[in-house]
């Protein structure tokens, strides 16, 4: 009991310490913003901390990101991810690169494979893949620029490139690449220009550079701290 008391005391500390450093805060109300500008439902800060497994594993993964870096840390990062996947529903390879601002809504059953490249500004819905196709330890999973949406349940698989701004319907399976500025739906994946953008923040283009208010800080992750 006296163990559980020191070790919850220690994380409050480093959460504490973590909170009081400018880049650590600024990087987590940037994370809650998101949260806030994809889903409707999250309307209180607090209960999107504690309630969005997407959010903890991506917090997690920037943390285990870092690990994989070294040779060195990079089986404990494996390890430590498979954890993660078991606590939220999402296998992120720690291998993997992720931009900013990106969202998972509904997390359950989103993997995301170990050469997979993530712009900014992409939202993912649950039951996504981002898989190979290959057994070589070469670039095999897909690369995602920004601002895409990909809908839930879809398969992107390969090292294929889908372009800025397009959205990947819901369950469809993309085997080629998605120009920019296009939606990709069906199985196989057809891809065609964008018929009409009506819903703007549900094609997942809302929030550009140039209007977020973040634009210059420098990437901490909360995860280090907490
Ligand atoms: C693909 C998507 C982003 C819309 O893109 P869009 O380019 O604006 O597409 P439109 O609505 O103009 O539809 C274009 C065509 O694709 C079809 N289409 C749209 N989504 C589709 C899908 N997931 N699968 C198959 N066809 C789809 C439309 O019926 C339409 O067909 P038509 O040209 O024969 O009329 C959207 O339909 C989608 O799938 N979003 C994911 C949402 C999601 O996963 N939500 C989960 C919430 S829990």
């Amino acid at each position: 009991m006296k163990a559980l008391w020191t070790v919850a005391a220690a994380a409050i500390g480093a959460a504490a310490y973590g909170l009081s450093r400018p880049g650590v805060r600024a990087t987590l109300r940037e994370d809650l913003d998101t949260v806030r500008r994809r889903d409707p439902a999250a309307t209180n800060d607090f209960v999107s901390m504690v309630s969005y497994p997407g959010m903890h594993a991506i917090w997690a993964h920037r943390g285990l990101h870092r690990l994989w870096q070294n040779d060195s840390t990079k089986v404990p990062a494996r390890l430590m991810s498979q954890a993660v996947r078991t606590l939220t529903g999402v296998e992120i390879h720690p291998g993997a690169q992720i931009g900013r601002r990106f969202f998972i809504d509904h997390a359950n059953g989103v993997v995301i494979g170990e050469t997979s490249e993530i712009g900014d500004d992409v939202m993912l819905y649950h039951q996504v893949t981002l898989g190979g196709t290959s057994m070589e330890q070469t670039k095999r999973h897909p690369t995602i620029g920004n601002h895409v949406l990909v809908g839930a349940g879809a398969k992107i698989l390969g090292p294929v490139v889908v372009g800025d701004n397009s959205s990947v319907g819901a369950n469809a399976v993309v085997v080629k690449d998605v120009a920019a500025d296009s939606s990709a739906v069906g199985i196989p994946a057809k891809v065609r220009p964008y018929k009409n953008r009506t819903d703007p923040e549900a094609a997942g283009s809302d929030v550009g550079d140039s209007r977020s208010p973040y634009a210059d800080f420098e990437l901490i992750d909360p995860a280090i701290w907490i």
